[in-house]
């Protein structure tokens, strides 16, 4: 008989392997289908919405009828046509899916224009004349803050004394960020297909993050109970957090023309009304008032972020709490006061993007860092690592505990992988005989809370069965964007039945087959329906482990699965035997599996709880170099060593954390939103909105993964890597900071609103040039 611990047994688990993305070879020839590609019914309807052209007033008049004349336009429906509920806010009201007379921004859908073709469609909203009556817009968040005009009410937490310990400490410094929002960009834009199914329900295929939501809302506005609604989602190109809430008027929209017409509806957002009619990240104004000592440990904060929701909740109450919950970063604040705002303005409703709030939040405390160590003249390193979490030091402003010091660590492993201290000094050389390109260096760390922050989203499902011939479909509630979800649910699945990951088929996720599901958001994915599908193979093996020992009369301690066999005392049968033999002697091969996140809870009116199952870690040192006479500017080398707990897929979670730096480097840099006056969004397409592309990319992006094992009992012991290494970037702008403080010696702390674009780096070059000639002028006296 052959013996299970063997190296070869645990050397053939998929755990841990770096096993290719179950669509890679479809995506990269093209055969991977997305909504928009999936065979269009041959009777099929276009739909398109008509958008507002004004951010803030009254609807007076619509006039469709050059629209309805147009030979191939079925319908023109509006607000008056919705059976059910019409307003879908996700959490909270306010968001209505068509406006009944009151326009609160630009790009806000008011008709719905039905036709025979995607074209006709488009070219018929645009000559449906809608008139206005047009009030000013508020889009200045400074004016929201000043009138307290909130779309959810301010939340404070902290502790200790502030208001003292700010006036006793030597030294105090006060400042603020403007912080930018930016756009998805998901290369598959907004589109839904629904189908009229033959019993009166609705069959919708949507790229959403969170299907389950999709069908409540199809059901409430067209009236119908959720067992008449079904949605498919086999795969997003792209979510990023923009499919959360604001992949779901869509399909409604689509679903309300099916209802009218009896007819299967596709509709499909063109680029620049994607960018002017979805949500984008919340762009921020904060502010924090600091006192520190001689060695530059924070004795006091009181930081206040605001953020601007534009004109409904949507779920900047959560967004707005992850930031609060993110500005202490992986520092301890000895007094500390944190205020949150939830701004409205005549913008579209801002909505999740890749750390959901969390990076505008911890920005405040990497801004921190620098203004101390620029103000003490020291190293901004050492200054960071004087403030870190350890024990002793070790409770959050929202009074979770941190017990996992590992940050630290990293800090001086990759200090030293990344010989951060004498390119410190190459760099002073450099910049000291460089009169016109300048460079930066900084090292920033991660600590980024893990779970959903309301409390019941932290659940998740899974269905797995087992067919006779040994082969295995796989479900759960989440769903694919790119990230990898599915190999890694894979992989889990594989491992409990010694199977090879081919085994196990990846299924679109369908509110039929796991329902009730949360979006997958919030980076939790995996470890929520990788355990919910480890629950579901588990109970399936325990069956047939049950259904061994009795049917060879055999211990069931000492059967093992590995190798696509089943191993018992006195023999062995392939996977596909098994699974044959189980069939014929009537066991059941088909489970759901459940999981929920233990541990966590929130007390949001005390300010006090824990919030996080854990915290993922990651650090970062980059290297920039700018041109002081144009702003130019470019990344030359980043290392990154990030914690992922025990991966249970590197090449995966490698993949992720490149692509989260770059979209984080984006949004620090090149990614530049901007708004007429008027409130229509100027930055709509790639021409005045730049992502980075593949020549902004770092000349060298060292990825190292931290080696450890997640203190807490998640899936193998796994941490998740979604959003954490987002802000990683932070040292990207902090290394432009630090280029631009040598003009000073580093004593000055340049003023750089994110995004740092060209122009803005030239304004705080001069800016530094200005302090540094009135100095040398006061030294002289
Ligand atoms: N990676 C790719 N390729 N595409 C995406 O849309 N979304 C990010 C991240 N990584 C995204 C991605 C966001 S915002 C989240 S919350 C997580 O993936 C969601 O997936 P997970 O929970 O399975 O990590
Ligand atoms: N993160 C992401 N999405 C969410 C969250 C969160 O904490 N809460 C609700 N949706
Ligand atoms: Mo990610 S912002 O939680 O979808």
């Amino acid at each position: 008989m052959r013996h299970f611990e063997t190296d070869l047994a645990k050397s053939k688990t998929p755990i841990g392997q770096s096993i290719k993305h179950d669509s890679a070879m479809a995506q990269v020839t093209g055969r991977a289908q997305y909504v928009d590609d999936t065979g269009t019914p041959a009777n099929c309807l276009y739909a398109y919405p008509v958008l507002s052209t004004i951010a803030c007033g009254q609807v007076v008049s619509v006039d469709a009828s050059d629209a309805l004349a147009t030979a191939g336009v079925v319908t023109v429906l509006n607000s008056d046509d919705i059976p059910g509920k019409k307003d879908i806010g996700p959490v909270f009201p306010g968001d209505v899916l068509l406006v009944e007379k009151e326009v609160s921004f630009h790009g806000q859908p008011i008709l719905l224009v039905v036709a025979e073709s995607y074209e006709l469609a488009r070219k018929a909203a645009r000559v449906v004349h809608v008139e206005y009556e047009q009030s000013e817009p508020l889009m200045d968040i400074n004016k929201a803050i000043a009138d307290q005009d909130w779309v959810r009410p301010p939340l404070t937490f902290g502790h200790g004394d502030v208001e003292v310990a700010l006036k006793d400490a030597p030294h105090r410094l006060q400042s603020d960020l403007v912080v930018g929002g930016q756009e998805h960009f998901y290369l598959e834009g907004q589109v839904a297909l629904t189908v009229p199914t033959d019993d009166g329900g609705i069959f919708v295929k949507s790229s959403t993050q969170h299907p389950s939501e999709v069908q409540h809302l199809v059901a409430e506005v067209l009236n119908k109970p959720f067992k008449d609604v079904t949605v498919e989602m086999r795969r997003m190109g792209g979510g990023f957090g923009g499919k959360e809430t604001h992949a779901a008027p869509w399909a409604v929209l689509a679903a309300l023309a099916t209802y009218h017409t009896g007819k299967p509806v596709k509709l499909r957002l063109a680029r620049a009304d994607d960018f002017r009619a979805t949500g984008k990240r919340h762009p921020f104004y904060n502010t924090y008032d600091i006192a520190f000592d001689d060695n530059g440990i924070i004795k006091a904060a009181d930081i206040t972020v605001n953020g601007n929701c534009g004109y409904t909740p949507d779920l900047s109450d959560g967004i707005v709490d992850r930031a609060m919950f993110h500005v202490d970063n992986s520092y301890f604040y000895e007094n500390v006061r944190v205020m949150g705002t939830r701004c409205r303005t005549n913008q579209v409703s801002h909505t999740a993007f890749r750390g959901f709030g969390g990076p505008q939040g911890m920005i405040m405390a990497e801004a921190i860092m620098d203004d101390v160590a620029r103000y003490l003249g020291k190293d901004p390193l050492d200054v960071r690592l004087a403030n870190l979490y350890k024990p002793g030091r070790d409770f959050t402003p929202y009074q979770q505990t941190v017990d996992q010091f590992i940050i630290e660590d990293m800090i001086n492993d990759l200090v030293e992988q990344a010989d951060y201290r004498n390119r410190r000094k190459t760099i002073n050389r450099f910049n000291a005989g460089s009169p016109i390109i300048k460079r930066g260096l900084s090292v920033t760390p991660v600590k980024f809370g893990i779970s959903f922050t309301v409390q019941h989203l932290n659940q998740a499902g899974a269905l797995v069965n087992v067919y006779s011939d040994g082969s295995i479909m796989l479900n759960h509630g989440g769903t694919e964007m790119g990230q990898g979800l599915n190999i890694k649910v894979a992989q889990v699945v594989a491992h409990v039945f010694g199977v090879d990951v081919d085994r196990v088929g990846i299924t679109a996720t369908r509110t039929d087959k796991v329902p009730n599901t949360s979006a997958t958001a919030a980076s939790s994915g995996t470890d929520l329906n990788g355990m919910a599908a480890l629950n579901a193979a588990n109970t399936i093996k325990e069956r047939l482990v049950n259904f061994i020992a009795e049917h060879f009369n055999v211990s069931a301690a000492e059967i093992e699965f590995a190798d696509n066999q089943v191993f018992y005392p006195g023999g062995t049968l392939d996977f596909e035997a098994l699974a044959n033999l189980a069939y014929v002697n009537m066991i059941s091969l088909s489970s759901t599996g459940f999981y929920s996140t233990p541990k966590i809870h929130f007390d949001r009116e005390a300010g006090s709880g824990r919030p996080f199952f854990y915290f993922a870690y990651g650090v970062s040192v980059t290297e920039v170099e700018i041109d002081i006479l144009t702003g130019e500017n470019c990344v030359k080398q980043v290392d990154i060593l990030h914690d992922v707990g025990h991966s249970l897929n590197p090449a995966i979670d490698i993949g992720q954390i490149e692509g989260a730096f770059v979209q984080g480097m984006g949004w620090l840099t090149t990614e530049d939103l901007q708004w007429h006056d008027n409130g229509m969004l100027a930055s709509a397409g790639p021409a005045t909105y730049k992502i980075p592309a593949i020549g902004d990319m770092p000349a060298q992006l060292n990825v190292h993964l931290y080696d450890s094992k997640n203190p807490e009992n998640t899936v193998f012991r796994s941490k998740a890597v979604g959003e954490p290494p987002f802000m990683l970037a932070n040292s990207v702008w902090c290394a432009m900071r630090d280029a631009i403080a040598s003009l000073t010696d580093g004593k000055y702390s340049p003023v750089l609103h994110p995004p740092a674009t060209p122009e803005k780096i030239l304004r705080a070059v001069m800016d530094a040039k200005a302090w540094q000639s009135e100095r040398e002028v006061s030294d002289v006296k």
